[in-house]
């Protein structure tokens, strides 16, 4: 006999549990290198500005509305669409397969890049010249996109064990794997980061790093692209749209604080990234400093900063420079890993409830994959396969997914009913603007975004690419995992996901 779904439910131990683990998927490396760079790019501190009111008008009711709806229907995202209505359970089947194959795969290998230089880092092995180093050297990037050349044996090599370690994790199961390993990455996560900044801040020329970072330039805030950057960046850095806060949601016990917990995640996501901010420019400030460069020639690209700006200045340091090295790389590699579990799980959880396979021979197959998939973005063609996927996932993907997830819950299960659900619990009340937010803020500010983005497409296609490359490897990317989810969603369920509300209404 089929056991009901309810009764083998996974859940949280203890609730500092579920919101470290909730923590650590949002913290990974979009908060490290991404972060700093885009407040560089945008005004300094006058980005911060954007930055805020994007996470209040949408990074923290689309938070509350994921954990709401995983709470209340107990269930991973594909499982939760479909018990609103069968006819949406493509969508949750979408994100959850698109971010798998997709945004991990290409995760994965910038975090098994980290490790790499995590062992550099012991010997300072990038050389005088960590420009030439990590684009010749290491990742030997060939021509374009369609010239994949070989195999990068030490990129696979290191592949192989960040997919091991997310495997380990996740198959050890919510309390003994995934909260475990969070409760000690992310402690550690905090320590190694505070000693990083504090150390910096106190380096030669640090303060103009700072006054870079902080200054506000408010004349950039006219620039309709600033706010198109945080907007977007609030959305990756709260892992919004992947699917995974409603499967961890729905790992809670009956008795939540859902709007709390939502606040608190968030939250404590966007200070990480400032107070990490304070770190990446002093360095980059005593970096100036040292070389007599003027700032801007110092900040690059997001890759850049991580694995170029930041090993150059490493090496320069006056004393323990490799320590130093090994510290920030092993924070990357923790923050990276504590993101890429929150994913694998949320797919697991995804085939478990549909299908009842053994959930640790699901996660020892998609681990494989993930590692198999990961491996063509550890070619010479790697870094522009990953440029590309990442552009079209994360400005298009996340973002089509977030404006449905906002229509299919604010209006066909309606607002005001999963509100009831969610204040039913609340010490916090979620009063009625979260309901204009859902069905009318939110998804015209992403439908604004989507489109400005897409017009801006149109103009000018992303990076230096053919138009084929961003075709064939970005936009189908999209299209064929929707047709992959479509396929998977036409499957029936082993036990009715209305029927398990029904057997199980307290669940
Ligand atoms: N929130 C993560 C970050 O900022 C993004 C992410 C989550 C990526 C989960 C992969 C998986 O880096």
């Amino acid at each position: 006999m089929v056991q009901p779904l309810g009764h083998h439910r996974p859940q949280w131990k203890t609730h500092i549990g579920f919101l470290l683990a909730a923590v650590g998927s949002a913290i990974g490396l979009g908060n490290i290198w991404r972060f700093p760079y885009l407040c560089y790019k945008n005004g300094g501190g006058a980005f911060l500005i954007p930055y805020f009111i994007a996470l209040f008008v949408v990074g923290i009711p689309l938070m509350i509305l994921e954990v709401g709806l995983g709470h209340k229907m107990r269930g991973s995202s594909p499982a939760s669409f479909a018990s609103i209505s069968k006819k949406w359970e493509w969508l949750g089947w979408w994100q959850v397969i698109f971010v798998m194959f997709g945004i991990v795969l290409y995760y994965s290998v910038v975090i098994s890049w980290c490790v790499n230089f995590f062992f550099y880092a012991f010997k300072l092995g990038w050389t005088q010249d960590p420009n030439a180093f990590f684009f010749q050297k290491f990742l030997m990037v060939s021509k374009g996109p369609f010239d994949l050349g070989d195999l990068r044996t030490p990129i696979v090599f290191s592949l192989l064990i960040v997919w091991f370690l997310n495997w380990l994790i996740v198959f050890s199961g919510v309390q003994k794997g995934l909260e475990r390993a969070n409760k000690i990455f992310m402690p550690l996560l905090l320590l190694l980061t505070a000693f990083i900044v504090f150390w910096s801040v106190r380096l030669p020329g640090a303060k103009s790093g700072l006054l870079v970072y902080l200054k506000p330039d408010f004349s950039r805030l006219s620039d309709i692209r600033v706010w198109m950057d945080a907007f977007s960046q609030i959305f990756f850095t709260l892992s919004l749209g992947f699917g995974i806060m409603i499967t961890y949601a729905s790992y809670l016990p009956h008795k939540s604080q859902i709007v709390r917990d939502s606040f608190i995640i968030s939250v404590t996501n966007c200070l990480f990234s400032i107070f990490a901010g304070f770190g990446v420019f002093s360095v980059l400030g005593y970096m100036a400093q040292t070389t007599s460069k003027e700032f801007g020639d110092v900040v690059t690209q997001s890759i850049g900063l991580a694995f170029v700006a930041y090993p150059k200045a490493i090496s320069t340091l006056p004393g323990f420079s490799a320590l130093f090295g090994v510290i920030f790389f092993a924070i990357l590699v923790i923050a990276g890993l504590s993101s890429a579990i929150s994913i694998l799980e949320a797919f697991t959880s995804a085939l478990v409830d549909k299908f009842h396979y053994r959930r640790k021979i699901v996660v020892s197959v998609l681990s494989l994959c993930g590692f198999l998939g990961g491996i063509i973005f550890a070619t010479q063609a790697g870094l522009y396969w990953l440029d590309i996927v990442d552009h079209f996932l994360t400005q298009y993907g996340l973002v089509i997914v977030a404006i449905f997830e906002c229509i299919v819950v604010g209006w066909i299960f309606k607002a005001t009913r999963m509100r009831a659900h969610i204040a039913h619990f609340s010490v916090w009340h979620l009063k009625r603007w979260w309901d204009v937010a859902i069905k009318v803020v939110t998804p015209l500010i992403l439908g604004a975004l989507l489109f400005s983005s897409f017009i801006d497409e149109i103009a000018k296609p992303y990076g230096d690419y053919s138009r084929l490359a961003l075709i064939l490897i970005g936009r189908d990317w999209l299209i064929y995992t929707l047709f992959l989810a479509i396929f998977v969603a036409y499957h029936s369920w082993k036990i009715e996901p209305s029927e398990r509300m029904l057997k199980h209404p307290e669940a």
